[in-house]
């Protein structure tokens, strides 16, 4: 069974996007994950296809209706019962790395990508709708946010990278931001790579790229620094 990613926008063609190129594109050719598509519009009973309205109590803008998103939520829960639904919001919990690993766990999820003003707060009551946001900006959007945490995600699936080695390392991983990389050429600009990565010498490449990560995290990131500090002692 592939993992399933069902998103519900008024913007069907932007997907799949990123998500259909690369490491991410070939695991949907192969299988390993599956990308299903809902538009409200396609539930909306009038014959402009309407899925807002003017917000109760007055203000700016427009917001999505409970009953057009909730016969799409009906529709998609007859093929998918299980898969637990999340709204994209800058109101909602900040999406992690750490959450990734949680979603990989599961098998799917479906992502509503809210666009004006947002949804119809009963709505979100009505079927429990967690909101899970990217961070404290407000976009214009979900659609690129749910790209975003899709892609976080679907790279973390087995067999979805080549090297399952190359994610051990990466920032936030072990509670660091990575070390800095090098590659070819050697000179390049009268900068060159450092000589204990050329030594051949794993251990102490490995304990110069710690020192690095260490150093980096400190100088830039002191929430990360204080918890890895913690873990440390
Ligand atoms: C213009 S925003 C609405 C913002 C809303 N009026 C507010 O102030 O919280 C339209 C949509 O973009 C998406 N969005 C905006 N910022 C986001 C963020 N930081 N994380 C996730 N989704 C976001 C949400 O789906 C939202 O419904």
């Amino acid at each position: 069974m592939s993992w399933h990613a069902h998103i519900i926008t008024l913007f069907p063609q932007l997907f799949p996007g990123p998500l259909g190129c690369s490491v991410i594109g070939r695991a949907l050719e192969n299988n390993i994950w599956s990308l299903g598509l809902s538009n409200p519009r396609d539930f909306a009973p009038d014959k402009h296809r309407t899925v807002d309205g003017p917000p109760s109590g007055g203000g700016a803008g427009m917001v999505m209706r409970a009953d057009i998103l909730g016969n799409t939520l009906d529709h998609i829960r007859q093929s998918h019962p299980d898969l637990p639904v999340y709204y994209l919001s800058p109101r909602g919990k900040t999406f992690t790395q750490q959450t990734a690993h949680d979603f990989k766990a599961l098998p799917g999820m479906i992502l509503l990508c809210g666009r004006f003003e947002g949804v119809d707060q009963r709505f979100l009551d009505h079927y429990n709708v967690q909101e899970l946001s990217l961070g404290d900006f407000v976009l214009a959007g979900g659609e690129v946010a749910a790209m975003t945490i899709l892609e976080t995600i679907l790279r973390l699936l087995p067999d979805v990278l080549g090297s399952a080695s190359s994610l051990h390392d990466e920032s936030f991983e072990n509670g660091l931001l990575e070390y800095p990389q090098y590659t070819k050429p050697i000179l390049w600009q009268g900068h060159e790579v450092p000589k204990i990565l050329l030594s051949g010498h794993h251990q102490k490449i490995a304990q110069w790229r710690l020192k690095q990560s260490e150093a980096l995290t400190e100088d830039r990131r002191a929430d990360l620094w204080q918890d890895y500090s913690k873990t440390k002692k």
